[in-house]
């Protein structure tokens, strides 16, 4: 039965449109399968050239040959495109627009507790002191009596101190950690001690938890008037006024004899003219020379300790003490370098 041509196109048109009509691989293959699989047409027809004789069955092979190149042929074009319309899909999903604004990326800045912290150590220690640490979960010993503050004395109410378990309590002062440091480094001692401090207070100019720096500078042949120049000098550089007042105001701590209140009074800006407190000090008592293992007669003992958020205020012009803790952006973020 030779093949009749128009037939054959016909077939080879229909079966290329019923591929590209799919619109997905297992559509097409079964479309595929429906022509060319094992019991597909154009397989089925092929099988029949067994049964044709000579010229017959060779001029139907070339046919049905030609027909199957040209159904494969429409095959690969719908997979071809099918992939490309994959790929295309994929590419579009993972696409990223170059063209948008970008997030960028936000960097934090330093405390102004930590600045403040970190330009008063960079000041003393360009003056020769060293800078030490100390516990800030204290026992009464070092927090209290070996600063000649026993159980009993009235200076105790200064401190409004929070307990803890087994008779020990957080540092209600920096001041513990002269002692440390003293009985463990042989003089002449210059140190400041910086660090966490609590009491049992909560306003706008007290947190339970705040910041001291004790500085402690015991040697042989110094006076009161070195300590009034290392603590002037210093309070000048740390507000860039060359001209600062300092005065030196006659007061009381049972750790020192005598004692002083430090106050300050800027020359300009808009707290200019008014004195403000900013530190303790002294002479270190005789009693607290003792305690560190030195004799009084041969060692004489200066001490300042100082509230470094009231320092901080003073220098950025901060109202309320609780702006330091409350993690608010808005006012850390102008804190930032
Ligand atoms: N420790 C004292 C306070 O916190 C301050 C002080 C330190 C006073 C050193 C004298 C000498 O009030």
């Amino acid at each position: 039965m030779p093949e009749d041509p128009a037939e054959l196109d016909g077939l080879v048109s229909n079966a290329c449109a019923s591929f590209a009509a799919c619109n997905d691989d297992a559509a097409l293959a079964n479309a595929k399968a429906r022509v060319l699989g094992r019991d597909g047409w154009l397989t089925q027809r092929m099988r029949g050239l067994g049964a044709l004789e000579g010229e017959a069955r060779a001029a139907a092979g070339k046919a049905l040959n030609a027909v199957k190149a040209r159904i494969e042929e429409g095959y690969h074009a719908r997979s071809n495109a099918l992939q490309e319309a994959t790929m295309h899909l994929l590419m579009r999903a993972q696409a990223i627009d170059v063209t948008m604004p970008g997030r960028g990326i936000e960097t934090g800045g330093l405390h102004p507790v930590t600045l403040t912290l970190a330009r008063i150590e960079s000041i003393f220690r360009s003056i020769g002191f060293d800078v030490a640490d100390g516990p800030e979960i204290e026992d009464d010993f070092y927090n209290f009596s070996a600063l000649n503050t026993p159980e009993d004395h009235p200076a105790r109410s200064m401190h409004d101190t929070f307990y803890v378990e087994g008779g020990l309590l957080l540092r209600t002062h920096t001041s513990p950690m002269q002692l440390r440091y003293a009985r463990h480094h042989a003089p002449p001692i210059r140190v400041i001690a910086p660090g966490k401090t609590y009491r049992v207070d909560s306003d706008a100019t007290h947190s339970p938890m705040f910041h001291q720096f004790e500085g402690l500078w015991l040697d042989e042949d110094i006076s009161f008037s070195d300590l009034k120049s290392v603590y002037t000098g210093f309070l000048r550089r740390f507000f860039e006024q060359g001209d600062l007042d300092v005065r030196f105001r006659p007061s009381y701590f049972p750790f020192t004899e005598p004692s002083a209140e430090i106050d300050l009074r800027f020359t300009s800006g808009p707290l200019a003219g008014c004195w403000l407190e900013v530190s303790g000090a002294g002479q270190v008592h005789p009693q607290v020379v003792r305690n560190v293992g030195l004799d009084p007669e041969h060692f004489i003992g200066f001490a300042f300790g100082s509230g470094v958020e009231r320092l901080a205020m003073l220098r950025y012009g901060i109202a309320d003490l609780r702006l330091f803790y409350e993690n608010d952006l808005r006012f850390l973020r102008q804190f930032r370098d």
